[in-house]
């Protein structure tokens, strides 16, 4: 019921304002002919086009008088004097100064705005929605999220492709290791393992091979190894890091430390105080690589791992062990502990920053991101890193900010 009333109206003000300059009547009956093709009431329209009359002539009269009468003078513009301005506003005082100027202007912004709405409103009452489309953004695959929400508590880049953030960090990495080459310091590496840092691994590379990129005075720390894997074996993390990065860039072997996973139990603690030190001695991280498991771990730094935890064993959980089935051919073949850097040691780098791809991700990211921090996700920790950022494709940040 309201809105044939609404088109009506609408259809009535635009009619009495836009055309304001034509005789009366013949605006009642444009707004009639409106009417009836937009199914509104014609007399409604005719009433909201009288109405709107006077209305439309004061502004239209004042920028008549003051800003047409510049343009006439300037352009030497006749034709504009078809308004008899005296007639309609007799007390209008017609000295021209700086305030009846302004008042002109602002009163032609206000009509111009009183017509907008009208116009689009009569648009979408005149037009048959059959050809008025409407597009979801968010089913574009190259939409990409620019809002900033005050629900992310760390930094959020998103990427359109892995690609783009790979590379971008490996730009970072590449900047890094030529200042510190330049003031004579060596730049120590925190590195990941996994699917996620293969693009970034490659891009170092290339940086390496066609940029002359040199990894001579670079250190680099792994975050963790499978227990009972020695470096042989095709899926202990020391395989994966030599195969994907080391082999192709020119790193002194001296200076690549990888957890071992096969230290006797009688030595693993005295191995891992040893680590931390090493670490320490290397004048601590400078860049912290991350990915994060599907149940939020950093490294593997298991639900429970306490914020300030060390190197150290830890048994691995059912998550962790699913997602690891398929390249060891079957969940039986996974290992059921690991080692691995603690939460406190990955923290005490100086810039860290987590990778994730893909649609599997996004709901742990968006927790990771936007929830509480809690040794239930380990990554919620770099919440309280001063230099931590989030790199992220489209999709691992599909479920940002929605509420957990
Ligand atoms: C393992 C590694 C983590 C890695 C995670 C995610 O658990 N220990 O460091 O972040 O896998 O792996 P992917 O990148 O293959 O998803």
């Amino acid at each position: 019921m309201w809105r044939p009333c609404l088109r009506s109206v609408s259809i009535g003000l635009s009619i009495g304002l836009f055309c304001a300059m034509l005789p009366i009547p013949f605006q009642m009956l444009l707004a009639a002919v409106f009417c009836f093709i937009g199914r509104g009431n014609i007399p409604i329209a005719i009433a909201a086009c009288w109405v709107s009359n006077p209305i439309s002539q004061i502004p239209l009269m004042l920028f008549q008088e003051r800003v047409g009468a510049k343009i006439r003078d300037i352009l030497d513009m006749d034709w504009l004097n078809f308004i008899d301005i005296e007639r309609i506003i007799p007390y209008f005082d017609k000295s021209v100064n700086l305030a009846n100027f302004a008042v002109g202007v602002a009163s032609t912004a206000l009509l111009l705005g009183l017509i907008a709405y009208p116009i689009v409103f009569c648009f979408y009452a005149l037009v048959p929605k059959k050809y008025l489309h409407t597009t979801d953004l968010t089913k574009d695959k190259n939409y990409q999220k620019v809002s900033i929400s005050t629900m992310r508590k760390i930094p959020v880049e998103v990427f359109g492709k892995k690609q783009a953030a790979a590379s971008k960090l490996a730009d970072e990495t590449a900047e890094l290791i030529r200042f510190n080459d330049s003031i004579g310091k060596s730049t120590v590496l925190g590195l990941a393992t996994g699917e996620t840092p293969l693009e970034y691994y490659k891009a170092l590379i290339q940086l390496h091979q066609t940029d002359g990129l040199s990894f001579q005075n670079v250190v680099t720390f792994n975050l963790d190894e499978y227990i009972g894997l020695d470096s042989k074996h095709p899926e202990s993390y020391w395989h994966f890091m030599h195969i994907n990065l080391f082999h192709h860039i020119d790193i002194k072997p001296e200076n690549i430390n990888l957890p071992s996973g096969v230290v006797s139990d009688a030595e693993i603690s005295a191995y891992c105080e040893q680590y931390e030190e090493d670490i320490k001695e290397a004048g601590g991280i400078d860049l912290q690589i991350l990915g994060i498991g599907r149940n939020g771990h950093i490294g593997f730094n298991e639900p429970g791992s306490p914020r300030d935890s060390l190197t150290r064993v830890i048994e691995l959980n059912a998550t962790t062990r699913e997602d690891a089935a398929e390249t060891f051919g079957g969940i039986e073949k996974v290992p059921t502990a690991a080692i691995t850097m603690g939460c406190g040691t990955i923290l005490s780098a100086r810039r860290m920053v987590l990778m994730a791809w893909g649609k599997d991700k996004a709901s742990i990211v968006n927790k990771a991101v936007t929830g509480t921090t809690s040794d239930i996700i380990s990554a919620s920790y770099l919440q309280d890193h001063p230099n931590a950022s989030f790199y992220l494709d489209t999709q691992a940040a599909s479920e940002l900010d929605q509420v957990i």
